[in-house]
């Protein structure tokens, strides 16, 4: 044959070792099977699409088309427009008593970017750096491409244990690397779905202050508030530019817009400014005008009550469901917000190898392992409350269950 001869060299890429340990995160691999109509899914994060304004967002999209169609398909600025900058320094006012200028808030595409670019920013490969653990599987994803060290600092229902966090800053800096920042989610926290005392927040900022540590408070689920009063953001008590505050939409409007914010000090904002146009040069200029009139026709104050209802009502659901189903010897938290609570089952039962099985049962979870910086209990799961139909959410945490006890059967 004529082609029997060809040798095929196949070009051998020499891939960075920056990423190469880096591994798919778990909650991509598992969002595969959440489509499937036969798995009922506590897996990923997502916001219930009951929950998006639909027909406001189309008026909202058409109006822009006809009326600024040269602008919303242009090139944006950097810093994403200023109309949206100014509507997000007023939420920030109104909501959280954050002040803040336009000048110190960059748009960012998502949370995420701003999670990876406020790393590269503050940190050179192998700084140290502090975190609740768990955390958030996307800080540790945006931590680990940059080459960070993480150390996690253990929780309690209060939040992050502030003075395990001075523990840990005493021994880094006798080590002679102290700590570039310390990241939380203060408030109904991914994965956990705790919220830290106004005491640990205040206690967290005077360490921070007289450590000179820059703390990052990443906020998605502040405005998803089910019971409780609201507790001040950290950001709101900072009198010395000590904290850089994370916003986003993703979960109070919708996520594929991928509308974030980074509001922090002058400096901190240029240089994300100067990383971003690295990245991406600008977010999406269509999002940041979307996101601009869906905050000036105020239809984020009207859309947020109706998916409080919606998420407190799926809340109570499953809480009543694990009451219900759950072990006796298994425990789980009780978040006033947001989207998540975390179950800590029998200790000698492994979540992460339970997964793929309950997978096979036809329920969905996170384990609890993907949470910490190096897997450090094996115990936990993450569950998620918003997104699954109430009958799915009672099926689902029976189904689940029936495996842990089973499990339990034949330890
Ligand atoms: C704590 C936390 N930070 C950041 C993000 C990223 O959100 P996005 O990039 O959609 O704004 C999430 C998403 O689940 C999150 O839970």
């Amino acid at each position: 044959m004529f082609f029997s001869n060809i040798i095929w060299i196949v070009m051998d890429y020499r891939y960075s070792n920056m990423l190469s340990e880096m591994k798919q995160s778990e909650i991509r691999e598992l969002l595969k099977y959440a489509s499937s109509d036969d798995v009922i899914s506590f897996g990923g994060g997502m916001p219930n699409p009951q929950a998006f304004a639909i027909d406001d967002l189309k008026e909202i999209i058409d109006y822009l088309i006809e009326n600024h169609g040269k602008d919303v398909f242009q090139y944006g600025s950097t810093a994403g427009i200023v109309t949206l900058r100014k509507e997000i320094s007023k939420m920030l006012s109104e909501t959280e008593k954050i002040k803040v200028s336009e000048n110190n808030i960059i748009v960012t595409s998502g949370s995420q970017q701003g999670l990876y670019a406020s790393a590269k920013v503050l940190c050179d490969p192998f700084d140290p750096v502090i975190t609740e653990m768990p955390t958030y599987i996307g800080a540790l994803s945006a931590y680990n491409a940059n080459k960070v060290d993480i150390h996690g600092v253990e929780m309690d229902d209060d939040g992050i244990m502030t003075e395990k966090v001075e523990d840990e800053i005493r021994s880094l800096k006798n080590s002679g690397k102290p700590p570039k920042f310390i990241y939380v989610i203060p408030t109904f926290q991914n994965p956990s779905g705790r919220t830290m005392s106004l005491e640990r927040r205040k206690h967290l900022l005077e360490i921070s202050e007289e450590n000179d540590i820059p703390i990052i408070e990443d906020n998605p689920y502040g405005e998803l508030r089910y019971s409780g009063s609201r507790i001040p953001s950290i950001k709101s008590l900072d009198k010395n530019d000590s904290v850089v505050y994370m916003g986003t939409f993703s979960k109070i409007m919708t996520p594929g817009l991928r509308i974030g914010f980074i509001a922090g000090p002058q400096e901190f904002v240029d240089r994300i400014n100067l990383l971003k146009q690295a990245l991406d040069l600008a977010t999406n200029t269509l999002s940041t005008y979307i996101a601009a009139e869906y905050l000036s026709r105020g239809i984020m104050k009207k859309q947020i009550p109706k998916s409080i209802d919606l998420y407190r009502r799926k809340r109570d659901i499953m809480l009543r469901a694990l009451a219900d189903h759950f072990p006796d010897d298994s425990e789980w938290t009780k978040p006033d917000g947001g989207m998540f609570l975390w179950a800590r089952v029998n200790s000698r039962i492994d979540t992460t190898l339970m997964a793929k099985e309950a997978i096979s049962r036809g329920v969905m979870y996170v384990s609890g392992s993907a949470f910490y910086p190096h897997m450090e209990r094996r115990d936990e799961m993450r569950l998620n409350f918003t997104f699954p139909t109430d009958e799915k959410i009672e099926e689902g945490i029976k189904r689940l269950a029936s495996l842990i006890r089973e499990k339990t059967a034949h330890l």
